[in-house]
């Protein structure tokens, strides 16, 4: 069968419409294109998300049941569970079990930043970039434990070029090159409403990312998870590009996930508020599940528990160790182990007389896989509660919450905390945020035992004033 009657077999002749009338180049961009649609993959979707409404629909939220976890004690250094975990984490990471790996095939639109989001400065001192945080946070680790810490980045085709010369223009950052891999995640068709394929120009389909779920199958395909494999690394600690307070190589976080023998662990973080934009942590038929704020009804995010405490207040806030084993487990498979969700977009696309359409309002689904949908297939799934101010302030929004400001104030308040930590007087308002700017660098300390044994350790001490920088 030719590609085209393949496609009009599937119903999905349309994407011919205009062949005829392409150059030869033209035809032949057009045919490699559709030539990696997989169309029982499509026909499925089309079925279970397109007609058949989304699955998320289907949940009998009256099953859910909040998921267990391990409480952060009020400190971890003296209590002896934490203590065991940490020693098992070091081990690890002593041994160059641990790889980074961050997904980062997003732009920063919603900041109205017009780049890979990983380029978005975010520092209150240095201005610097989400890549050069997460950079330094690894060459710092590396130093501390005498091995070299690999880092995998997922790119996307919108962002992949852009991404590799910006490494390349800053040095990789200090890290050696040959421990930075790239790979693009994977692309999925996009369809409208009656789930035919949308044309974007006359040569081209409309094709978008497949979710930071698509991770585990472009891991496996563009062989990283090889090449992983080969470095004998077999914990995969991973994370958000959007969130500079990520604690990357966390050695009690590596150390519950292999103490718990687990395949897939997670950190929750209690909700902020009720209504938090965070994913939550459920037990659905015996299995952990993450259940999206935009799934949840209301009544539930909302309801008050038996101890007066949030009932489901686990918040998932996308940080997780991922056995290597159990991402060629999932990601190998020809069909992918995950299952989609829809998004409904603009996605322009053209019309009857070949030109280009900029859709007002949603006239299109994408379909999208989530790496947290992993955890109900992982074995023994672990999740230990995080500090927020440790660990979480992403940039998602221009102004308001998750902002560029509150990231940059969340950043000097923990600064200021662990000064204050190390003995030293800093003037705070009372919600903990100095009143001039202040920042650590990853390459001084990542966490407030080694900063408060850092700095106790300097001979000289800068002043603590404006724009205090500590290298
Ligand atoms: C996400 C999580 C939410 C969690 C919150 C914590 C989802 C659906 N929701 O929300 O549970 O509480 O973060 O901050 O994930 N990405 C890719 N490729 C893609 C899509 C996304 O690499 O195809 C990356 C982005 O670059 C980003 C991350 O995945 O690093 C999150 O994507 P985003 O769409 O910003 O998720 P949120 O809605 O903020």
């Amino acid at each position: 069968m030719s590609l085209k009657e393949k496609f009009e077999a599937a119903g999905q002749g349309q994407v011919f419409e205009f062949f005829e009338s392409l150059d030869g180049e033209q035809k032949r961009a057009l045919e490699s294109q559709l030539e990696q649609v997989d169309l029982n993959e499509l026909e499925r979707l089309n079925r279970e998300l397109v007609f058949g409404g989304d699955k998320g629909a289907a949940m009998d939220f009256s099953k859910l049941k909040p998921a267990p976890y391990i409480p952060l004690p009020s400190d971890k250094t003296k209590a002896p569970e934490w203590a065991e975990a940490k020693k098992i984490g070091e081990e690890a990471i002593r041994a160059g079990r641990v790889a980074a790996f961050v997904v980062a095939g997003g732009q920063g639109t919603r900041l109205g930043f017009d780049a890979p989001k990983g380029l978005f400065k975010v520092t209150p001192v240095k201005h610097k970039s989400l890549f050069q945080v997460f950079a330094e946070k690894i060459l710092s680790a590396s130093r501390k434990y005498g091995v070299s810490i690999p880092w995998v980045i997922m790119t996307s085709h919108i962002n992949d070029a852009a991404t590799r010369a910006f490494f390349e223009e800053n040095n990789f950052f200090g890290l050696k090159k040959e421990d930075v891999i790239f790979f693009k995640q994977g692309l999925m068709p996009a369809v409208d409403t009656n789930g035919k394929i949308i044309l974007e120009n006359k040569g081209k389909i409309a094709m978008t990312p497949d979710g930071h779920g698509g991770c585990l199958r472009g891991m496996v395909r563009s062989g990283a998870a090889a090449e992983l494999k080969r470095r004998g690394i077999d914990c995969i600690s991973y994370f958000q590009v959007d969130n500079p307070l990520i604690n990357i190589i966390d050695p009690y976080f590596i150390g519950f996930h292999i103490k718990g023998g687990s395949e897939m662990s997670s950190k929750m973080i209690p909700k902020a508020y009720p209504l938090e934009k965070v994913g939550h942590f459920c037990m659905y038929d015996g299995k952990l599940t993450v259940v999206e704020y935009s799934d949840l009804p209301k009544e539930y995010q909302e309801k008050i528990g038996a101890n007066g405490r949030l009932e489901f207040i686990a918040g998932s806030v996308a940080i997780h160790v991922i056995d290597r084993n159990f991402v060629e487990r999932l990601g190998g498979g020809s069909e992918s182990a995950l299952p989609f969700h829809r998004a409904d977009k603009k996605i322009p696309y053209v019309g009857a007389d070949g030109s280009v359409v900029k859709p007002e309002k949603p006239n299109g689904i994408k379909f999208e896989m989530f790496v947290f949908d992993a955890l109900p297939v992982a074995a023994n799934p672990v999740i230990i509660e995080g500090a927020r101010g440790d660990e979480f302030s992403p940039v998602k929004n221009a102004e308001g919450v998750d902002s560029p400001l509150t990231c940059k104030n969340d950043q000097k308040k923990q600064a200021a905390r662990w000064l204050k930590r190390a003995g030293e007087k800093v003037e705070t308002n009372p919600g903990g945020v100095p009143g001039f700017d202040m920042e650590i660098s990853p390459l001084f300390a990542t966490n407030e035992e080694d900063f408060v044994s850092n700095w106790g350790a300097l001979k000289d001490k800068p002043k603590i004033e404006n724009k205090l920088y500590i290298q």
